[in-house]
């Protein structure tokens, strides 16, 4: 099996280490666009084109299966991916689903805070998707667009981290929540951070082990494969070493 991993950057890495830890027999190809990091401020032609040229790499190397662990990405292209492509394609939305699972039936403390970034919380995707819920008049939506750039130069809890998430979370009456969405797959290197800044009854939820098992569902059970991992920076080869560093990190926090 030869299972394709896409993501803007490093954060799709927090995929790939769940789908490493549940079925370590396969050949990951991740693709992280660094060159075009973060796609969050960008406009929806521009990822849309971003997004379908490295599918189009990933194709040419022949996957059987693409995950695209990025919300931003799946907000913008994961129909004309679809369209375009025979393989399954596996994309990401922001987990408002349990969260809402979550909040059902309390009538206190029941808000929702989705976090994404700027572009995943103005597509209509994301509001289709609450008000399929019945969650719209619920949930917040807070951008947290900075912590992508953090991530990708691996401030993990520098100062200046520090200070934005304590300004951020800053502006939210806690007293009416249940969760925090962690609706980008960068944020989740932030997940103990975050639960330092916010009241320990806030559950963080995020999308990750529900891409997985989507994953899982539709590989081969009894696979012998070693794993195999290869990556890729906006189309050209690269050394395991920097993503590993990433890997490790995100291991030693989950
Ligand atoms: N990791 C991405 C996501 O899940 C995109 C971050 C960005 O490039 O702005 O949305």
């Amino acid at each position: 099996m030869r299972i394709g991993f896409f993501d803007s950057g490093i954060g799709g890495l927090t995929v790939l280490h769940e789908a490493i830890k549940v079925y370590p027999h396969a050949h990951y190809i991740y693709y992280a666009d660094t060159k075009n990091v973060p796609y969050g401020t960008k406009k929806k032609k521009e990822i849309s084109e971003l997004v379908l040229s490295a599918a189009e790499f990933l194709s040419e190397k022949n996957i059987d299966l693409l995950v695209v662990a990025c919300n931003t990405a799946t907000s913008v292209a994961i129909k004309s991916l679809r369209k375009k492509y025979e393989f399954p394609i596996i994309g990401m939305e922001p987990a408002v689903k349990p969260a809402a699972e979550r909040s059902k039936g309390k009538t206190k403390q029941n808000r929702i805070l989705v976090c994404a970034t700027k572009l995943t919380l103005k597509e209509q995707k994301l509001i289709d998707l609450i008000a399929d819920l019945k969650a719209s008049d619920k949930v917040d939506l807070l951008s947290l667009q900075k912590l992508v750039r953090y991530a990708e130069d691996m401030k993990m809890d520098s100062k200046s981290v520090r200070k934005y998430l304590k300004r951020k979370m800053e502006t939210v009456a806690w007293e009416h929540y249940s969760s925090v969405v962690l609706g980008c797959t960068h944020f989740l290197y932030y997940r103990s951070v975050i639960q330092e800044l916010i009241p320990s009854h806030i559950a963080i939820i995020d999308g990750n082990k529900g891409t997985i098992s989507r994953m899982l569902a539709l590989l081969p059970k009894k696979e012998k494969l070693k794993l195999k991992l290869s990556f890729y920076k906006s189309g050209k080869k690269s050394k395991t070493k920097p993503y590993q560093k990433f890997l490790d990190f995100y291991s030693s926090i989950s």
